[in-house]
């Protein structure tokens, strides 16, 4: 028995757009629906009512509490709570506090994440993070979702602020499924970078808050050819170190991670033909988790971890099993290397809007009725819910 430290959490992640439906203020909304964007950004099928859970997040919560789960990372929605500029949704943000209260009446922590990719429409009209103002503007819409967050333990800001940065430019999103990640734009960093930090300014009035972003480790890896160490250096400083780097001063650090990605001398390479892969493309590779919390363990100089995102979008639920307990037993080694994880919050809890890529990429533990949106564990769900009630991995 690998037995986990006492109050690790134990829990699975969603986020706004991908499982609420109807998000019709944000700019995903607009991409999916404009022929111009949808083609751009090589959008399958558009998000529609997604798994419904603006209207059923209290049905979600329950099925996560009743697995034996004990915290929900789930994202609140700018495009909801300011749907125009410097105007406030009241009702939006008391859905949210409605959210965190859900939470705390079924004994699950929330986690709770300010911004998932998406903005409201007029943002993205108005300069996008390009803008000069996008800080300040980021900081307003922090201090209007105060309420949400009021007693909220765990906060994180930007979500992946290393991915939004390479699809700033509006390329095709596909590329990331692929190989040849597009160039970040450093602009959009650095603004990502100071939006996070005004947050963090704003939420140092909540004393119980831990704020700190979340980042994709990518896990570039060496083909060991020569020049290729270099290559990685070069290549994932600015997609993956850099933000790990920035992130030393944060109360913690979220770790998302899912595969590798090898880079020769020419750059980075696309996944070979002979290994396991995912729905996604990616290959499938559980030391993932592990790779990305000790780059970050060292990256941060010792920021507490928490692993906010690991998955596998599968048909094979056994493979779910497999690569979760995988994951799990690389955790576990970096717990007892020292490293400070604080706990594990599986992609995802429910199938959802793989972006881009539409439904078919199913991440989720729990699977949804398209037609009577009724929820259905799989398999996987019922097993981590062992392992999490058990706070061990077998
Ligand atoms: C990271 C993103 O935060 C999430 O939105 C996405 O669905 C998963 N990875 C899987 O690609």
């Amino acid at each position: 028995m690998r037995t986990f430290p006492d109050g690790f959490l134990w829990g699975a992640a969603t986020a706004a757009h991908q499982v609420e439906g109807g998000n019709v203020a944000s700019n995903w909304w607009q991409h999916e629906h404009d022929p111009a964007l949808a083609a751009a950004w090589g959008i399958v099928e558009p998000s529609g009512d997604a798994a419904d859970s603006y209207h059923r997040y209290r049905e979600d919560i329950r099925v996560l509490a009743d697995l034996g789960l004990g915290s929900y990372r789930f994202s609140i929605e700018w495009a909801r709570i300011e749907p125009e500029r410097g105007v406030v949704s009241r009702a939006a943000v008391d859905h949210y506090r409605r959210m965190v209260d859900t939470c705390r009446e079924l004994g699950v922590e929330p986690v709770v994440t300010l911004m998932h990719f998406t903005v409201p429409r007029w943002f993205e009209r108005d300069g996008f993070w390009r803008a000069e103002d996008a800080p300040d503007l980021f900081g307003r819409y922090v201090e209007a979702a105060l309420p949400v967050v009021r007693d909220v333990e765990w906060i994180c800001t930007v979500n992946e602020p290393n991915i939004a940065a390479m699809l700033a430019g509006g390329e095709d999103a596909s590329n990331l499924v692929a190989h040849g990640l597009p160039n970040p734009d450093l602009h959009v960093a650095d603004q990502l970078l100071a939006s996070h930090e005004r947050a963090r300014d704003v939420l140092s009035q909540l004393p119980q808050a831990k704020t700190g972003w979340t980042v994709a480790t990518q896990a570039f890896k060496s083909t060991g050819e020569p020049g290729a160490d270099d290559k990685v250096a070069e290549y994932g400083h600015p997609r993956d170190d850099w933000y790990l780097e920035a992130a030393k001063g944060n109360d913690f650090v979220g770790v998302q991670a899912y595969t590798r990605t090898f880079v020769g001398p020419e750059g980075p390479l696309p996944v070979r033909e002979d290994v396991e892969t995912t729905l996604t493309g990616w290959e499938f590779y559980p030391q993932a988790a592990a790779d990305g919390l000790r780059s970050a363990w060292e990256l941060t100089g010792g920021v507490p971890l928490m692993v906010t995102e690991n998955g596998i979008a599968t048909a094979d639920d056994t493979r779910r099993i497999a690569y979760t307990q995988a994951s799990l037993e690389g955790i576990h080694d970096c717990l007892a290397e020292g490293i400070d994880v604080r706990g594990y919050l599986h992609w995802s809890l429910l199938d959802n809007y793989e972006w881009a890529s539409g439904y078919r990429p199913t991440f989720g533990l729990v699977a949804w009725d398209r037609e009577t949106f009724e929820r259905t564990p799989k398999p996987s769900a019922h097993w981590y819910g062992g392992v999490a009630r058990a706070n061990a991995l077998p």
